[in-house]
C-alpha cells in the first residue's frame, strides 16, 4: 500500500472524516436539550403553578367570599388605586372576630396578633422577579378581573397560584385583551361570564381605548 494515500479515503467514505464533528455537535445538542428540559420543567416558574404555601392561620376565601359574601375590596382595599394589592391587617379581621368564634384556637391567634400588635406573617403566594414592573390598579380599573390572573380564589380553602406569571403569559393578554375585558362593576365577581366575551371585550377596548403596552419598557423600567 502506498504511504502517500490515506487509508481512510479508500476504506471509509468521505463523510466519516466529519464524524468527530458530528459527534461533538451531537453532544452539544444533547447538552442543550438536557439544560432546556431542566430549565423548562424544573425552573421555579413551572413549580409556581399550583404553589399553595401553608399559612399561619388557615384563612379560607371560600368561606369568607362565597359563603359570607364579602367583596375582595373589603380586605384588599388598595387593589383599585395602588400598584400593590395589600393583605389586610388583623384589625380588618377583628371587625368581625372580636365577636365571632372568639374561642377557636385560630381566632385566639388573631386576637394575640391584635392585642400585641404583632402582624400575622402571611406567606406570599404570587411573586414576580424584582426587575418586572407590575401594577394592579391599571389592570383592575381597565376591566381585567382578578379571575383572569388568580383564578377562582372565591372557591379556594387555601390560595394557590393558577397562572405561570411568565413573560409570554403577560404578553398573550397584552396582545389580545378583548379575551378578558369586562365591565368594571364585575371585576371582583369571579363567577361572572359574558354571553359573548369577544364582543363585550372589543366594545370595552374601543370605548376606553385600551392598549396594553408590548414594548420592553412597559414592564422593564
Ligand atoms: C376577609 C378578608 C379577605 C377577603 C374578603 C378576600 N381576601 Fe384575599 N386574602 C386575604 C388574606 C388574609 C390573605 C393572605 C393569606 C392567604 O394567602 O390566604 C389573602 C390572600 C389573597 C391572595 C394571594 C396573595 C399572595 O400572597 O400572592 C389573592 C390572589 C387574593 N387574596 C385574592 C382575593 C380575591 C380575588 C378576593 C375576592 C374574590 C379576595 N382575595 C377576598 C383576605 C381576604
Ligand atoms: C365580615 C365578617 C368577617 C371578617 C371580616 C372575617 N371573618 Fe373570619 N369568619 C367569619 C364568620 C361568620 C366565620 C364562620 C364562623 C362559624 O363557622 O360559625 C368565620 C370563620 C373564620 C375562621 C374559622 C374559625 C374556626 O375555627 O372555625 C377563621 C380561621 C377566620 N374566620 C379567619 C379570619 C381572618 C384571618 C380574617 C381577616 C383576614 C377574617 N376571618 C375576617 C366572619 C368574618
Ligand atoms: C393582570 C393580572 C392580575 C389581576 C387582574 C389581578 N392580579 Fe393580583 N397579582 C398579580 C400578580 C402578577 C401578582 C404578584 C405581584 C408581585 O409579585 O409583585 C399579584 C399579587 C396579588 C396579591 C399579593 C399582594 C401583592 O400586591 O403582591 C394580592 C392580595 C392580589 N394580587 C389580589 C388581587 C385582587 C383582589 C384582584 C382583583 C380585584 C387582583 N389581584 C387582580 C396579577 C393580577
Ligand atoms: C388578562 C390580561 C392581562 C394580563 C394577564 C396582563 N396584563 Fe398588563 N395590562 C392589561 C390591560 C388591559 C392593561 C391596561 C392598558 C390600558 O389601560 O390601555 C394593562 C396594563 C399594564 C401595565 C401598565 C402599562 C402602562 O402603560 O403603564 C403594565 C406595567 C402591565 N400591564 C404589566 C403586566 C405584567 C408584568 C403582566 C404579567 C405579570 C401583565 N401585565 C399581565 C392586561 C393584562
Ligand atoms: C407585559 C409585560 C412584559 C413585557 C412587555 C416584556 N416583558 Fe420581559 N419579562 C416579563 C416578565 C413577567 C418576566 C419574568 C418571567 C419569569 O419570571 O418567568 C420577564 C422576564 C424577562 C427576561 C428574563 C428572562 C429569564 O428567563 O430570566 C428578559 C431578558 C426579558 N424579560 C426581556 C424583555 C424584552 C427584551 C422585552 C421587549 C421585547 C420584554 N422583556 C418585554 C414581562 C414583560
Amino acid at each position: 500500500m502506498n504511504h502517500d494515500e490515506p487509508v481512510s479515503n479508500y476504506v471509509f467514505p468521505k463523510w466519516v472524516n466529519k464524524l468527530p464533528l458530528y459527534a461533538l455537535s451531537g453532544a452539544g445538542l444533547l447538552l442543550c436539550l438536557i439544560v432546556f428540559v431542566f430549565w423548562y420543567w424544573f425552573s421555579p416558574k413551572n413549580l409556581e403553578v399550583g404553589y399553595a404555601p401553608v399559612q399561619p392561620i388557615p384563612y379560607s376565601h371560600k368561606l369568607h367570599v362565597s359563603e359570607l359574601g364579602i367583596d375582595c375590596r373589603y380586605c384588599h382595599t388598595q387593589v383599585e388605586n395602588s400598584s400593590h394589592s395589600n393583605i389586610p391587617s388583623t384589625d380588618t379581621c377583628m371587625n368581625c372576630h372580636s365577636q365571632i368564634k372568639t374561642q377557636s384556637p385560630d381566632i385566639l391567634k388573631l386576637k394575640d396578633s391584635y392585642v400585641n400588635n404583632k402582624p400575622i406573617q402571611w406567606v406570599k403566594v404570587h411573586n414576580l422577579p424584582d426587575y418586572v414592573y407590575f401594577n394592579h390598579s391599571r389592570h383592575v380599573t381597565a376591566g381585567i378581573s382578578c379571575y383572569s390572573c388568580h383564578g377562582r380564589v372565591d372557591q379556594m380553602e387555601r390560595v394557590h397560584q393558577v397562572k405561570p406569571l411568565s413573560m409570554s403569559w403577560c404578553l398573550e393578554c397584552h396582545r389580545a385583551p378583548e379575551n378578558h375585558l369586562r365591565p368594571r362593576e364585575f371585576v371582583t365577581k369571579l363567577d361572572w361570564k359574558a354571553d359573548n366575551q369577544l364582543e363585550v371585550g372589543r366594545q370595552i377596548k374601543e370605548a376606553y381605548k385600551i392598549r396594553p403596552g408590548e414594548d420592553c419598557s412597559t414592564c422593564h423600567r
